[in-house]
């Protein structure tokens, strides 16, 4: 109706203002910078960023992921140095993922709560050197494991409660050594509430609980399970992360880490799942975090070096994305790219 004196005079293009109804027009509040300013809804924040870093034992070493172009992994002294230098540029939170040798992994990760380990030694350091960073760390078998699965693996099959006796000794000696936030990522059932108990019993009462609410079976770990030669050595991890065909099991295992005691609910991975992001921010008021995985990044960087697409401008389109979906919080490897072009 509207349009109808511009499309009858096709093609003679007579101004159509007097058939417009010229009362709405958008576009008047994308005219400027200054307005654009002022009807921005989201804003992406340094301070919303979690940047993970993995860490190998050792000194002086350093090597880059293949298949994540500009990160690294690094032994504790390099480590150091690179919390600093995020820490200057306004990044104060990261998470440590460590990766082991072939030789330490076992059946029961029994490395992960060894409290002489490479990893717990590191991040009782870090939290000593960075008394004010927050210090967050994962909760799974898999970097220990040499079935590479995130539970105790038994004639094919992933056990839950076994499981859960394993991530509560991971999560106490986590705990122990300073980490602020624990990020329970291995879907068994019952772990949030596992070990919030045990943290308690233990007088952890300040340690935070991130759980890994809605972890989907996805594709776009493979570059992560690089970094750490952390892939499963048989199988798949379809019965326990979720399906990414469904939307309503995550509603489910939201109200479970609600009940359970979850400080933080998160939905990983991100551009694919921003649906997931929008409903568990809806249903719940606890902050959601959202990982933009490792593969979501290295799709970014090996276009941009191949110059199909621009890097920061698409790093800052994702990272908005999913914080308009109703993410509080992002982990992702775009911290530091993010952090610097602000400063
Ligand atoms: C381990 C874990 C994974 C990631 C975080 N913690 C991999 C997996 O579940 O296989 C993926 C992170 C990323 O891809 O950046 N439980």
């Amino acid at each position: 109706m509207v349009y109808r004196g511009l499309f009858r005079n096709w093609p003679r293009f007579d101004t159509p203002t007097d058939t417009l109804m010229n009362s709405r027009r958008p576009r008047r509040n994308r005219k400027s910078e200054a307005v654009r300013n002022l009807v921005e809804e989201t804003q992406v924040s340094v301070k919303d960023l979690i940047f993970p870093l993995f860490l190998v034992e050792g000194r002086d070493q350093e090597s880059e992921v293949a298949s994540m172009p500009g990160i690294y992994r690094r032994s504790l002294d390099g480590m150091l140095r690179e919390i600093e230098s995020c820490m200057k540029l306004g990044i104060s939170a990261v998470d440590v993922f460590p990766a082991y040798p072939e030789s330490l992994k076992d059946a029961v990760a029994s490395e992960s709560y060894n409290p002489e380990t490479f990893y717990l030694k590191a991040l009782r350091q870090i939290k000593k050197e960075f008394p004010e960073l927050c210090l967050m760390s994962d909760v799974a078998m898999d970097p220990y494991s040499s079935d590479g699965h995130d539970g105790l693996v038994k004639n094919g099959k992933i056990l839950n409660d076994e499981t859960l006796v394993i991530l509560g000794k991971m999560a106490l000696a986590q705990a122990e050594a300073g980490v602020d936030i624990l990020g329970p990522s291995d879907m068994m059932d019952g772990r949030v509430g596992y070990i919030r108990q045990l943290l308690d019993q233990h007088g952890f009462i300040d340690t935070s609980i991130m759980s890994y609410t809605a972890k989907y079976a996805s594709a776009f770990y493979g570059p992560f399970r690089d970094a750490l030669d952390s892939a499963p050595k048989f199988g798949d991890k379809k019965t326990y992360q979720m399906n990414p065909a469904n939307s309503k099991e995550a509603l489910v295992e939201a109200a479970l880490d609600v009940a359970e005691g979850a400080d933080f609910l998160m939905v990983k991975p991100a551009l694919s799942y921003l649906d997931i992001i929008k409903s568990l921010s809806e249903a719940h008021p606890l902050p959601i975090a959202a990982y933009n995985v490792s593969g979501e990044y290295s799709m970014v960087k090996a276009a941009a070096e191949r110059g199909w697409l621009d890097y920061d401008r698409s790093m800052n389109e994702m990272l908005l994305s999913i914080k308009r979906a109703g993410a509080k919080v992002i982990l992702t490897y775009f911290a530091k790219d993010f952090a610097k072009q602000k400063h």
